[in-house]
């Protein structure tokens, strides 16, 4: 028998059916309370009780831990697959046979040519500008050298918007780069692999040098899969709702660049790297900040500990922090910030304050570390997080147009003056 739920508003019921999972999760479906009870709406500022959407794309389970694409544990994808597989899977929704990625990859090789005008464009920028900026703005500049909408019911078109974005924007991430390190920019070599290239696109010397580095190429695959999709996040929604008034791939894809730039979503993974040099500096006391990060008059947070969703730990954080330890061992690198990243994770930990309200380590409590031992600058950060989402704001953004999702248009709970007469000038 189907789940009902029923409301009680000033004596009066109302039943709303009760929605369930694949993974038995439960919601109640309120699609008709506005019309069944006159025009009563619910009030969830950040959205923390309310599911925006159904989506066969990522589960998490935060109580326990758990991430999966389409089904698959992230502990099994981050070891055996790459990132273009995973990026095949998230927007597919299979895991693609050899074939299929072989073609998937080549296509994107072929696609991967951005328009000798968009460099005027990047032109303009100051070499200040920070990457998130730059991305997001030539990210949309983009719209303008392609068809600017694209037929989703047409797997021709939108295979083809797919690989054009996942071709270009490592070119664009890379260029924003060489544009800020004063490089020229480059095309990279697309007989490498997609990761290998990018990291070719970024670190080739002027005189041609670059030496694949396969720890290097291993680590970056596996940091990509684990920030490749993370279900309805900040900048997710947000590609969703842009893309839900039938906007453009390309300008969702740009507009959730902006939501992934604030340092407490993709942001963070830069403020992290600048809070533990901060910490070195200022003599490696971890208890101070402790005591900071605890303390309710002080602006300072812990960055890279807390998540919305994970109240126990969050499943990336600790591949990322295997990882870490793997790279800079391998690199022969001894980063005194590490160590104090690991006397922070130790001491909250045991720290009541932490404990009592689940607040562990989050992906990007790590990835700095390993970004930073790979040569990539801390402005970087949050582009090398963004070149992981493209896949899942690719997948997402998909699916909503696929799903022929309303517009999205949240209500709210007016709290401003009642009406009032109109005062003139003269009497304010
Ligand atoms: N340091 C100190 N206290 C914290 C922290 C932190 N990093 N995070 C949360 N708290 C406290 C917060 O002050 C609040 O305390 P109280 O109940 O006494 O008022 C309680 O924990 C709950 O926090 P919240 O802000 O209500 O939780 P939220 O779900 O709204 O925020 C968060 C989640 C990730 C924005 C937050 O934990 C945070 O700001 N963390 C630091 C930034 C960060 O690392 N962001 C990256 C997130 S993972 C990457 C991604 O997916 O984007």
């Amino acid at each position: 028998m189907s789940k009902t739920a029923t409301l009680v508003i000033n004596g009066e019921k109302y039943d709303f059916p009760v929605v369930e999972g694949t993974e038995n999760e439960i919601a109640i479906d309120i699609k008709t309370l506005r019309t069944s009870t006159g025009g009563v709406t619910t009030l969830d500022p950040g959205y923390k009780n309310t599911g925006s959407c159904e989506s066969a794309i990522t589960f998490l389970n935060g109580e326990k831990g758990i991430l999966r694409y389409r089904g698959y544990a992230i502990e099994e994808l981050a070891e055996k697959a790459d990132f273009l597989e995973v990026a095949y899977l998230l927007i597919f929704g299979e895991l693609p046979d050899a074939e299929e990625l072989a073609k998937f990859h080549s296509d994107i090789k072929e696609h991967s040519h951005v328009d000798e005008d968009v460099k005027k464009i990047l032109d303009g920028f100051p070499k200040s500008a920070h990457p998130m900026g730059v991305l997001s703005s030539l990210t949309s500049a983009l719209i303008a050298f392609n068809p600017s909408s694209v037929n989703v019911d047409s797997p021709e078109e939108m295979y083809l918007a797919i690989v054009r974005m996942m071709g270009k924007f490592p070119v664009l991430t890379a260029w924003a780069h060489r544009k800020r390190a004063g490089l020229p920019l480059d095309y990279g070599d697309n007989t490498l692999g997609y990761v290998d290239n990018f990291l070719k696109m970024m670190f080739k010397k002027p005189d041609g040098e670059y030496n694949s580095n396969p720890i290097l190429v291993e680590a970056l695959d596996k940091l990509l899969i684990l920030h490749a999709d993370h279900e309805q996040n900040c900048s997710t929604s947000t590609v969703r709702i842009v893309g839900s008034s039938h906007a453009g791939l390309f300008a969702s894809l740009s507009a959730g660049i902006s939501a992934l730039w604030g340092p407490l979503h993709g942001g963070a993974n830069q403020a992290v790297i600048e809070m533990l040099e901060a910490i070195k500096e200022d003599g490696g006391d971890t208890k101070k900040y402790m005591a900071k990060a605890k303390d309710k008059s002080d602006p300072f947070r812990l960055m890279g500990f807390g998540h919305r969703v994970y109240k126990n730990f969050d499943p990336r954080a600790r591949i990322i922090k295997a990882s870490a330890d793997d790279v800079l061992q391998d690199l022969g690198i001894d980063d005194p910030v590490l160590d104090i990243a690991k006397g922070l994770e130790r001491e909250a930990l045991e720290d009541s304050y932490f404990v009592n309200r689940k607040l562990y380590p989050n992906v990007d409590f790590y990835s700095g570390i390993i970004y930073r031992a790979m040569g990539i600058p801390v402005e970087m950060f949050t582009a090398m997080f963004a070149l992981g989402r493209l896949p899942g704001w690719i997948a997402q953004w998909r699916e909503m147009r696929l799903r022929k999702e309303p517009i999205g248009r949240p209500r709210q709970i007016y709290i401003g003056e009642t009406h009032r007469p109109f005062k003139d000038i003269e009497y304010r």
